[in-house]
């Protein structure tokens, strides 16, 4: 079998399992790399009951030999890196000889987090509902071109006179603008070096050791984090993240070229979450709602913040389909739905007398979509960890069977738990 090249990415708001995927696909690839986002993701591994959170490492980490990329899109918090890397040295997996960092990404500095924090703070009631991680500053940074970048921290090459000129004038704002607390400049310099000194045996020209796996055929899976509705141009904007979450940053984030790809898996959950601000068109606000979080063990992985919950939303799915190019999805999570006594699937908005088949762009339409549904008998058979489509119970398989025909691409991946093997392979995506 010729290996292929693969994007995973997240159809919804994100926590749709792109995790619990990537894990599961990467034995049959050689690479796994990350192209957008930081350390505001939460990946959830379970292997064997034992439960693993990723934040930055790519989702491939946990197989001993797979080769793990973070490529120039993935804005790096170096301190949460080296806590995630000990915390699995500590459980005996050896990472820092198979990760390669790209010297292009921005560094989250101390003063990107006190930023984040501030702004949410002034919003108030008007905030973003961010992760607090900094992530939003961090980017700005990077089109500003003021950034940090890792090529700066592990070099030092006047790093000082970067750190002092950026910082003069963040911590005028943070002061004069945000009424909060400056930051120290030597403390920040003085912690930079020390990032520097870790990250400097890892840092890599990621790009070209991409290119050359993808020129030898082996397979390299590229990891969306967050979720396309979270995208900086095609979700909900202003309640959105500050990358483009998309299957096309899987280039721009590596340094791969989009001829390499070949593949785009969409991640859908079964429903559909949300953690943070912003509008929602099938949101639940009864006790069906609160029995999907209950049982979907709905709270944030990165702020444990409970998510919203809601059901599947075709037309965001639809949008979603189009604008990353989804070439078949993986529907998550179906398990939760079991014990449901009816499941709905929004079909369409209506906004006033107008029919819409697809999220509109921004949240101040998607805020005017009043959901329409179609209603599903529940099914009485749980379908928590089988592991084979016959075996699902007939009205599982004619949900899943509307939603794809609603969707207009096929299901290659079925999840019915959280561990690694609850899993259904339809097609195998890489054999496209
Ligand atoms: P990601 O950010 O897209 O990787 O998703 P998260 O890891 O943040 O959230 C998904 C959550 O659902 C995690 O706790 C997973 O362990 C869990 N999960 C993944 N697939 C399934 C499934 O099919 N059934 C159940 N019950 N849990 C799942
Ligand atoms: P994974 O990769 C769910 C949300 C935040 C907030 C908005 C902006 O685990 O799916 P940010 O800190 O990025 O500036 O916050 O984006 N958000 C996520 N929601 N899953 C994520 O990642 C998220 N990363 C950011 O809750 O609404
Ligand atoms: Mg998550």
């Amino acid at each position: 079998m010729s290996k292929r090249n693969i994007v995973v990415i997240g159809t919804q708001w994100g926590d749709e399992g792109k995790g619990k995927v990537v894990d599961w696909i990467a034995p049959h690839v050689s690479a796994v790399a990350r192209f957008q986002g930081g350390h505001n993701a939460g990946h959830t591994l379970v292997i064997n009951g034992q439960k693993t959170v990723l934040r930055l490492l790519p989702s491939g980490i946990l197989h001993p030999e797979m080769r793990c990329f973070i490529g120039n899109g993935v804005v790096v918090a170096p301190d949460a890196l080296e806590k995630e890397i000990s915390e699995l040295e500590a459980r005996g997996v050896a990472i820092r000889h198979r990760l390669k960092i790209s010297p292009a990404c921005p560094v989250v500095m101390p003063y990107h987090v006190a930023l984040d924090v501030a702004r949410e703070a002034k919003r108030g009631a008007a905030k973003i509902g961010t992760t607090g991680r900094g992530i939003g500053p961090t980017y700005e940074d990077k089109v500003g071109r003021r950034a940090i970048r890792v090529c700066d921290i592990v070099t030092g090459e006047g790093l000082a006179e970067k750190i002092t000129e950026v910082m003069d004038y963040h911590n005028f704002v943070l002061k004069n603008y945000l009424n909060a607390s400056t930051v120290d400049v030597d403390l920040v310099l003085e912690e930079a070096r020390k990032w520097g000194a870790m990250l400097a045996p890892m840092m890599a020209d990621v790009a070209h050791d991409l290119m050359t796996i993808a020129r030898s055929g082996e397979g390299i899976l590229f990891e969306g984090a967050q979720g396309t509705l979270l995208d900086v141009d095609h979700g909900t904007y202003p309640y959105v993240t500050s990358s483009n979450c998309v299957a096309g940053q899987a280039s721009a984030g590596t340094g791969v070229s989009p001829k390499a790809i070949h593949h785009v898996l969409g991640i859908a959950k079964a429903y559909t979450t949300r953690v943070g601000t912003g509008p929602f068109p099938t949101e639940l606000f009864d006790e069906v709602g609160k029995g999907i979080a209950t049982r979907g063990k709905e709270f944030g992985s990165v702020t444990g913040r409970p998510r919203r919950c809601g059901w599947m939303d075709i037309p965001a799915l639809r949008r979603s389909i189009d604008v990353n190019g989804v070439d078949s999805l993986a529907i998550m999570k179906l398990d939760v739905l079991d014990g449901c006594e009816e499941v709905k699937m929004c079909i369409g908005y209506t906004v006033g007398s107008t029919l819409l088949d697809r999220l509109p762009a921004g949240a101040d339409a998607v805020a005017k979509c009043v959901a329409a549904y179609e209603t599903f008998p529940g099914w009485k058979m749980p379908t928590q960890g089988v592991r084979s489509f016959e075996a699902l119970p007939v009205e599982a398989k004619a949900f899943l069977q509307a939603l794809q025909s609603e969707a207009g691409v096929p299901i290659s991946m079925i999840s019915t738990g959280a561990e690694r093997d609850d899993t259904i392979m339809l097609m195998n995506p890489l054999n496209f």
